[in-house]
């Protein structure tokens, strides 16, 4: 028998004109509030800072969407003790108390739907649709974590005659999350939720490059009624605060999502024993992917066409979820290639906030920089099936396709996090999952196919974390798919299932002889 089921929140319906128009007037808002200052929220208290950065749209990098106050590390440190400080009146708060909090804050969430998909868009670039889907994914985050702590809270109970037996949740103390700009609202909600709800004090550090909208996210988190001291948000340089707070002798948990190379470093840094410090910390870090859809002879070829563009080029490929290896069979591979070719080139390619783009910018300089050194990699190991041309106001690069692209060439092992997509043939199926299982990576994978041996055998050997039979492959929903990754991908539970709270939780059992 199942529990009663969670119900997500449903997305905008952009096809009602109405909608459409709360969707106008909310950038209209946003606009006029642009350039705004945003403060580091320590001890309940919004402080001054230092250093103070723009945080600009790359759809058009002359708009400053706002300036973001850094903190120092001696304000990380003054977070560091006021999280501590509230510790234990946080862990004793009843936890219908603290998962209320989170409903609330999915209330105000919806209530602002409009206006945090259009900081969102403006501020990361992310086209229209997928930042309202966002907006529902954190929402969903908030209530479904909430309804898990109270599921939790109930333990279990071990009794015997003359002898109880009560297995508990308690909280572990600091977390520290340090999310990532890709999904700069509900990612960092989750992470930071789930920690709060769980009774833990928490400090949030954003990616630099997002730090309005988790303002936005402080916000609603105060206005929910979480008590200071309890939730601190400290934007600051990664490799100085973030090093700082990773590395602190009070911090219990670190929950993280970002790059292969930032996770290993933190790993490795938390497992240092500092002095004063009588626990080992825990690390959830959710890392790359290099994911493949494998697409054999069988394949519904329009359904594969449409999935692999959406899982490829959604939110130009920033997703760790989107796939930039598609493995496909020979007997279809030049069918495949022509029509996916064809397919790309209808994608428009613009301004995040037109709602016509479907293809928008990617997040800075650095990373355009990076994507198109890869492009030329490319051109070195590959063939060129497709660049499209983009937009040179903003950090925009064109959707580029590789096809016969070797399965060890650079372009197919290493994580882009972009719009460029590899395509490589091979023989047969047995080839096509041992080179998607070919690289580091094991986070999300798919299979377009209509053969039953073939969706059964990639079931059990697909090294993936979230596979995708005969649909896209990015997207996942709260306590419907939940998310995350193994080998190095990621270390750490799903997000938005049932084993993601049990990481910021320390369980104990008391027996009472009676
Ligand atoms: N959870 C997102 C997805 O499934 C990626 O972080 O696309």
């Amino acid at each position: 028998e199942e529990s009663a089921k969670f119900v997500g929140a449903a997305d905008s319906d952009f096809a009602q004109e109405g909608r459409r128009r709360v969707c106008q007037e909310a950038f209209r808002a946003v606009r006029q509030q642009l350039g705004r200052i945003y403060l580091p929220l320590i001890n309940g208290e919004y402080v001054q800072t230092d250093t103070v950065i723009d945080s600009v749209n790359p759809s058009q990098v002359s708009e400053v969407v706002g300036k973001v106050g850094l903190v120092s590390v001696a304000q990380a440190e003054e977070a560091m003790e006021a999280a501590k400080a509230a510790f234990p009146g946080w862990r004793n708060t009843p936890v219908k108390q603290r998962a209320d909090i989170l409903r609330k804050a999915a209330d105000l969430m919806e209530q602002r739907r409009a206006e945090l998909s259009a900081w969102i868009v403006l501020e990361v670039g992310k086209p229209v649709k997928e930042a309202d889907a966002e907006v529902s994914e954190a929402i969903d985050f908030c209530r479904y974590y909430a309804a898990e702590m109270e599921r939790l809270d109930q333990g279990v109970v071990y009794d015997l005659a003359g002898e109880t037996n009560r297995y508990i949740y308690q909280p572990r103390g600091i977390v520290v999350v340090i999310s990532p700009w890709n999904f700069p609202l509900a990612i960092a909600c989750g992470m930071t939720v789930a920690a709060l709800v769980a009774g833990n004090c928490t400090l949030l550090k954003p990616a630099e490059t997002s730090s309005v909208i988790t303002a936005k996210l402080t916000e609603i988190l105060v206005a929910a009624g979480i008590p200071k001291g309890v939730f601190q948000y400290v934007p600051g340089k990664g490799s100085q605060v973030g090093a700082y707070l990773v590395n602190h002798a009070d911090t219990h948990v670190i929950a993280f999502t970002g790059s292969q190379e930032v996770g290993c470093r933190i790993y490795s840094e938390a497992s240092i024993l500092k002095p004063g410090q009588r626990h080992m910390k825990r690390v959830i870090a959710e890392m790359g992917g290099k994911n493949a859809i494998i697409v054999d002879e069988s394949a519904d070829l329009d359904q594969a066409v449409a999935g692999v563009v959406q899982s490829a080029f959604g939110y130009s490929g920033q997703k760790c979820s989107a796939c930039s290896r598609v493995i496909v069979l020979q007997p279809i591979y030049e069918t495949f290639v022509q029509r996916l070719v064809e397919a790309t080139k209808s994608l428009n390619v613009g301004e995040a906030e037109l709602p016509s783009t479907q293809v928008g910018p990617v997040i800075d300089g650095n990373a355009q920089g990076r994507i198109r050194e890869y492009i030329e990699q490319g051109k070195q190991e590959a063939k060129l099936a497709l660049e499209l041309p983009s937009p040179s106001q903003g950090y925009f690069v064109g959707p580029v396709i590789f096809s016969d692209v070797p399965a060890n060439a650079i372009i197919a092992q290493q994580e882009i996090f972009g719009p460029v997509l590899a395509i490589i043939p091979v023989a047969d199926f047995q080839t096509a999952l041992a080179v998607a299982n070919g690289t580091n990576y094991a986070l999300t994978g798919g299979l377009y196919s209509r053969t039953p041996s073939h969706i059964q055998q990639a079931q059990n050997e697909f090294e993936v974390g979230n596979l995708y039979i005969n649909r896209n492959i990015t997207g996942a929903i709260v306590a419907r798919q939940p998310f995350g990754g193994f080998k190095l991908s990621g270390v750490g539970s799903k997000a938005g299932g049932p084993d993601y709270l049990l990481q910021f939780l320390e369980p104990r059992t008391i027996t009472e002889n009676i």
